[in-house]
């Protein structure tokens, strides 16, 4: 029996989705503030970012805040979304560098103008680029998602019959978006959390113990190395 190290790699996953999770125990092990962690978090979101593009990866899906995260002290929520008006789009010298096309997951109308408008102007400004694309999942959860989807199907009138996966799947925040095909989450917790619910269905899931603000981009290329050797049935039998 070869090892594992030994079978031949297979293909770099197309879409590679991240549980960006760790920032306050990152901080809390530093007696610093959890905003602090966030800052940090930010940086360590760039290092993967260009780790990614690096590798050649098509998509990479951060989740950036999720529809449950409001629960936290309005001084938390408010940092991290400065740190969101205040970068994101600084950052377009980077993206344009990089050839990096922004996205955005979740729900936009329940963000404040200003975040919205800075969301709106990068999603416009990089919508021409061919590398990464680059989906920010902010204000963003799985079955608010869903939800959505079928709003806007009932909106449209569709009948009990029409409402296919399909039909669904096509009505999701990003349906040229392919699904992932590996997700990852640092800080050492087993759980979705609410990303990706429908689209990673049959993902292959990474869990590392490294605190995010840690994450370099050789703590992505052991996620992928490691999603390479793994074997995917999809619910078929290998023969
Ligand atoms: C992830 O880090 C960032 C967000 C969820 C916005 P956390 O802030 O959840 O860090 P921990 O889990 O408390 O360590
Ligand atoms: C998931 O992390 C959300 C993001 C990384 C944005 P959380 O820290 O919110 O998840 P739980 O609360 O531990 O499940
Ligand atoms: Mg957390």
């Amino acid at each position: 029996m070869p090892t594992a190290a030994e079978v031949e790699a297979g293909a770099l996953p197309v879409h590679v989705g991240i549980i960006m999770d760790g920032n306050g125990r990152w901080a809390r092990r530093r007696d610093l503030p959890r905003t602090q962690g966030h800052l940090e978090g930010l940086k360590a979101a760039k290092r993967v970012v260009q780790a990614a593009s690096d590798l050649g990866i098509k998509y990479l899906t951060l989740y950036t805040f999720s529809t449950e995260n409001w629960k936290r002290a309005a001084e938390e929520v408010g940092f991290i979304m400065n740190l969101v008006r205040k970068y994101l789009f600084a950052e377009l010298d980077f993206y344009r560098r990089n050839r990096i096309r922004i996205r955005h997951a979740g729900d936009l109308a329940g963000l404040a103008p200003e975040i919205r408008r800075e969301i709106e102007k990068v999603i416009a400004e990089t919508a021409a680029f061919t590398g990464l694309t680059l989906t920010l999942a902010l204000n963003y959860g799985g079955r608010d998602e869903v939800v959505r989807a079928i709003r806007s199907l009932m909106a449209g009138g569709i009948t009990p019959e029409a409402l296919t996966e399909e039909a669904i799947r096509g009505h999701l925040d990003n349906p040229d978006i392919p699904d992932p095909d590996l997700v990852i989450r640092s800080a050492g917790e087993y759980r979705s959390s609410n990303f990706l619910l429908w689209e990673a269905a049959y993902a292959e899931f990474y869990v590392s113990d490294t605190y995010w603000p840690d994450w370099t981009a050789s703590d992505l290329s052991a996620a992928v190395q490691n999603y390479r050797l793994r074997e995917r049935r999809f619910g078929g039998i290998t023969e």
